[in-house]
């Protein structure tokens, strides 16, 4: 919807743009033509003002803690909905009625096996290869295997790729924690949920039957959902990215794979745990809030702070509380919570984390949950990709199919050399 026009006044010139309002959030004032009309470009490194695109699939209010997946707020889903049905609607743009559900479910169900010949890619890293890094390149040979869905033109192609990244991701992340155990894999078993399928996938072993925890097949769904998509974060940005050049989607989401990675983004609930046990008692936590306020140490209190939410993140406390079900469902504690909620207790009354807005984010208690229900450390990030590829796969086809979607190429504040001539090497 086009709002007012807007003036810029720019060398003294006035320049008339477009005001475009959304359904909900802040206006964008559109400067496509800006280049063209005055010679100079916007400077927004980290596109800390800048809308990229335009979406329909998740709305974020920063300020208020909202979340919104095509409307619905994430509690209502943590709470109401199930794993499946948040990709459904994520993909779909509406709630499935019982027997889209069903039919949505089957389909993701056909595609839960990798070809046989992807599994013997797994020998050829080390045992003790990092699993982030045994799915960037399992993902990323996706396109090797299947190449019969990589026409991006072809809907057909598109919805089968899709289909195939949500259904395969449990599988190639439990493969990637069975081979750093040296255990045998375990192949998908249809009759299960997709998230009792994953589990099973990866504790279960051939020698005997594996019985689904239902509270951890819960928590662990629950967790899924609040990791489904998140507007314009990092790694979604790399997957739109590398989806503008017509890279097939496997590649797109091997590169938002890459990118979650790192500590700054998915990496810090591996981090936020790391963290979390270097603090060890609550007696420590002082110290460690003083170094993340020291601008000459590099280090920050994982878990906090985010880029949009200036209050809280309306998905930690839904993991907050999911924590407390699964440990009094399965009647454990563990030190560690203890350290974490006096840490936000002590960081969140602290003037410099007030000033800055810096809250628990989704990544803070995720990792004692996925300690207690068994993950190693090095998986989290790893559970955090899979939940993810709903969002990369539904903002990659959005980006798609938009009438509008031009390659990505932004431009630069260039602040090198001015043009000079080569010197040879026995001038210099
Ligand atoms: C995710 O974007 C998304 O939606 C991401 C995500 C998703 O679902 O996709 O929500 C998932 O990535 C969550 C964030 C996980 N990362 C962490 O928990 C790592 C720790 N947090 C920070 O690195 C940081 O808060 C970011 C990266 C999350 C946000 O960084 P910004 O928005 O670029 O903010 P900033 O780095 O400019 O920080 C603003 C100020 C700075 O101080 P000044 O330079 O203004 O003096 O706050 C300080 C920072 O030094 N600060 C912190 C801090 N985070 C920011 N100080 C101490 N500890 C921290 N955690």
């Amino acid at each position: 919807m086009v709002g007012d026009q807007s003036k810029l006044s720019i060398y003294g010139k006035d320049f008339d743009y477009s005001v475009i309002k959304g359904t909900v959030g802040p206006d964008v004032i559109d400067i496509r033509k800006l280049y063209g009309q005055t010679g100079a470009f916007t400077f927004d490194p980290g596109f800390t003002s800048t809308a990229a695109c335009e979406s329909a699939l998740t709305y974020i209010d920063g300020d208020e803690g909202v979340l919104l997946h095509r409307g619905y707020p994430i509690g209502q889903l943590a709470e109401n909905s199930n794993y499946m049905e948040t990709c459904y609607l994520l993909l779909n743009g509406e709630l499935p009625s019982a027997a889209e559900l069903k039919d949505f479910s089957w389909t993701i169900s056909r595609h839960t096996m990798l070809h046989e010949q992807l599994m013997s890619f797994y020998s050829g890293f080390r045992r003790d290869a990092h699993p982030m890094a045994i799915m960037c390149g399992v993902v990323g040979a996706l396109s090797a295997f299947y190449h019969d869905s990589t026409d991006i033109a072809d809907p057909d192609h598109r919805r089968i790729s899709s289909h195939r990244l949500v259904a395969k991701m449990p599988t190639i992340a439990a493969a990637a924690y069975k081979y750093s155990l040296g255990q045998p894999f375990m192949y998908p078993d249809n009759k299960l949920s997709y998230t009792g399928n994953f589990l099973r996938m990866t504790f279960g072993v051939p020698a005997e039957e594996y019985e689904v925890n239902p509270v951890i097949e819960k928590a662990m769904d629950r967790i899924f959902i609040l990791h489904a998509d998140h507007e314009q974060n990092a790694s979604t940005s790399t997957v739109r990215l590398a989806g503008s050049s017509g890279a097939n989607p496997f590649a797109c989401i091997a590169a938002g794979i890459a990118c979650l990675w790192g500590p700054a983004h998915g990496g810090a609930n591996e981090a936020a745990l790391n963290m979390l046990r270097e603090i060890g008692t609550p007696d420590k936590i002082p110290h460690y809030i003083e170094r993340a306020k020291d601008k000459n140490d590099p280090f920050r209190l994982m878990g906090f702070g985010h880029r949009v939410y200036k209050n809280y993140d309306p998905r930690a406390t839904v993991m907050q509380q999911t924590l407390r079900e699964v440990f009094a469902a399965m009647k454990v504690t563990d030190p560690l919570f203890d350290t974490a909620l006096k840490l936000e207790e002590l960081a969140l009354s602290d003037p410099y984390f007030i000033e800055k807005k810096l809250f628990p984010n989704v990544d803070f208690y995720s990792g004692i949950i996925l300690s207690a229900i068994g993950f190693p450390t090095t998986m989290f990030t790893v559970l955090f990709a899979l939940a993810r590829t709903v969002g990369w796969v539904a903002q990659w086809n959005e980006m798609i199919s938009d009438p509008a979607q031009k390659i990505g190429r932004p431009r630069q504040l260039y602040t090198g050399p001015t043009e000079r001539d080569y010197v040879a090497i026995d001038k210099r």
